[in-house]
């Protein structure tokens, strides 16, 4: 299975990744993850992806582009994926469209999730994340066992540099005017499934199960 996850920030993408990605056995590939993970690292790519990602303004294509093409010749992703947040933008979607097919491959499903704004600020100002493990929270809809910590290895949650109200509304703006787009792009190929991000987390990951089955 090679799906891709679209939807706004605080649509539920990395919940349900993780959930989906174990289910349907296959890695979970989270372009935000591997940028986080770079720039709490201190490496090169964190240093470039920084500012971008402080202000919620996407990482500029080539940067982006080059990380996931390492990651996808990866040994663990041959026999499939799970993309979230990539492609975010036409021209990103051409470009897995076009490294795929160097692999002799290509995209099974894209799901987009749909969920309104102002659900979106509410998940996004809550949102606790775990630096160990990389599993999210949210303080009122999914709190953890103890507060301010993870559930699995007790590690201290954190709130993320862009989840400010201001930031929220600017990659709202940055979803609108780049991502949304792809939504035609994929109808286009035949790929999408669109479904309901509202609700609880388990309602929504069997809407997500149900809609890749139809297009198995
Ligand atoms: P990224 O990490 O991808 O952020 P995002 O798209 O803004 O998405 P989020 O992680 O904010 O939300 P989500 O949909 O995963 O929701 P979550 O499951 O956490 O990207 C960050 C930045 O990296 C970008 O701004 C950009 O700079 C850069 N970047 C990444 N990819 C890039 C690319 N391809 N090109 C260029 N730049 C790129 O849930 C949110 C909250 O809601 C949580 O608290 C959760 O507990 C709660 N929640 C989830 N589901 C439910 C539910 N059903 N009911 C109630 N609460 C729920
Ligand atoms: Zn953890």
């Amino acid at each position: 299975m090679r799906a891709v996850l679209v939807g706004p920030p605080g649509a539920g993408k990395g919940t349900q990744a993780q959930i989906l990605a174990e289910e349907l056995t296959i890695p979970k590939v989270s372009t935000g993850d591997i940028f986080r993970a770079n720039v709490s690292g201190g490496t090169e790519l964190g240093k470039k992806a920084k500012e971008f990602m402080d202000r919620g303004d996407l990482v500029p294509d080539e940067v982006t582009n080059a990380m996931v093409k390492d990651r996808l010749a990866q040994e663990d992703t041959a026999g499939g994926f799970l993309l979230d947040g990539f492609p975010r933008n036409v021209p990103q979607a051409e470009t897995l469209k076009g490294m795929l097919a160097d692999l002799g491959t290509s995209l099974d499903v894209v799901l987009e999730l749909k969920v309104d704004e102002e659900e979106v600020v509410k998940r996004l100002s809550g949102r606790r994340s775990c630096p160990e493990c990389g599993r999210v929270y949210h303080v009122e809809y999914d709190a953890p066992k103890v507060e301010g910590e993870c559930d699995n290895e007790g590690a201290e949650l954190y709130q993320r540099e862009d989840d400010r109200e201001e930031t929220i509304r600017h990659r709202l703006k940055v979803y609108r005017e780049q991502t949304a787009p792809l939504v035609e792009f994929y109808e286009a190929e035949g790929l999408l499934a669109t479904i309901s991000a509202t609700g609880p987390v388990a309602e929504v990951t069997a809407r997500a199960k149900a809609a890749i089955d139809e297009k198995r």
